[in-house]
């Protein structure tokens, strides 16, 4: 079964073309980040215009890589919810309007649900259930995957999601947007214990995550610095940071996996990509004797190609739109 597949929920404007939920045979990005970089973050308005210009090509590019048409798709999938709302709907009306010509199904995907979906294209043994951390610039959840279209919340951030956190502190140590990748890797050259910076302390939800206080402690770090006249150490401030945020991060993944005695671990999301945290959970879960399993690098960001795989899934659970598919900028990944 071929779907066509379109993403287009935050910066990136994407098209794919998946057989069978697993194998990829056209995957075409066009990113907005250096017009974005400009302003230091994505301008809604202006993401909503540069997707409305390329989604046709985009989308035209998905098909002829694929060497296939649309009349031979057997469905259209598209990220519907959440993300940003004009953004999102770029893509949801292009993928109608494709749909009332063709006749072909419309399949509504959730942003989170397609991130865990690049795993099943990166470790074609994987199926469910497993034990998700799902790190984006917009969310941080701990997410049971039951079955390929039932998934619990286990813990989520109270406030602000990991990429958010890690672009903050890249940009005020001048880093362009989007700052995460930018830390990772000057981190490798700092030292990871130069700075002590807090361990965020979350009452209640026992796998909830919070990310502000670290955040606004690497400011103040910095701030203090500059206004001292000093050089900021840029690198060891990197390291110390991405160590804290990925302490957390697997001390809370590792801790709900141990309770919910799940020994399948899978990540996924932009922050996925980072470095320390693929190394620190793959030692983890082979100390552990855990599963483990992570999205190929090139799917961790935004991407149709996860759309697709999704997409089938929830093809094949009836999940299928009419006319009145709408998008929306929050919804629940359950
Ligand atoms: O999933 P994604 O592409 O978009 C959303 O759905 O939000 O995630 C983007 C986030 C950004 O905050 C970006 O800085 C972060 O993922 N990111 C990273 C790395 N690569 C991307 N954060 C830390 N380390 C990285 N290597
Ligand atoms: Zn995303």
């Amino acid at each position: 079964m071929r779907i066509l597949a379109i993403e287009s929920s935050c910066d990136e404007t994407a098209a794919s073309v998946v057989e069978n939920g697993r194998n990829v045979l056209s995957s075409v990005i066009a990113s907005q980040v250096e017009e974005h970089k400009l302003y230091g973050g994505v301008v809604p308005e202006i993401a909503s215009r540069r997707h409305a210009e390329a989604i046709v090509g985009v989308v035209s590019s998905a098909l002829d890589e694929a060497n296939t048409q649309l009349q031979d798709m057997d469905a259209i999938a598209v990220t519907a919810m959440p993300g940003l709302i004009g953004a999102l709907l770029v893509g949801v009306n292009f993928a109608k309007g494709l749909s009332l010509a063709s006749g072909k199904p419309l399949v509504p995907v959730h942003h989170l649900r397609s991130h865990i979906a690049s795993n099943y294209i990166s470790n074609p043994d994987l199926q469910p259930p497993f034990l998700c951390l799902i790190v984006s610039g917009g969310h941080s959840h701990i997410v049971m995957v039951e079955d390929y279209t039932k998934m619990k919340i286990i813990g989520r951030t109270r406030d602000d999601a990991a990429g958010e956190a890690f672009d903050k502190a890249a940009r005020v140590m001048g880093m362009p947007y989007p700052g995460g990748i930018h830390l990772d890797k000057i981190a490798e050259q700092g030292d990871p214990f130069a700075y002590k910076f807090p361990h965020p302390h979350v009452t209640g939800g026992k796998y909830d995550f919070s990310f502000s206080g670290l955040k606004t402690a690497v400011i103040n770090t910095v701030h203090n610095i500059a206004q001292k006249g000093g050089e900021i150490p840029v690198a060891d401030i990197s390291a110390s940071f991405r160590k804290t945020v990925v302490d957390c991060l697997c001390e809370k993944f590792l801790a709900a996996a141990d309770e919910l005695k799940a020994n399948k671990l899978v990540i996924a999301g932009g922050v996925s990509a980072n470095s320390l945290l693929r190394k620190q959970l793959a030692d983890e879960c082979k100390r552990l004797g855990y599963g483990f399993y992570m999205p190929q690098k090139s799917l961790c960001g935004d991407n149709a190609a996860m759309v697709g795989s999704q997409g089938y899934y929830e093809y094949l659970s009836g999940n299928i739109a009419d006319m009145s598919l709408n998008a929306a900028a929050t919804a629940s990944i359950e």
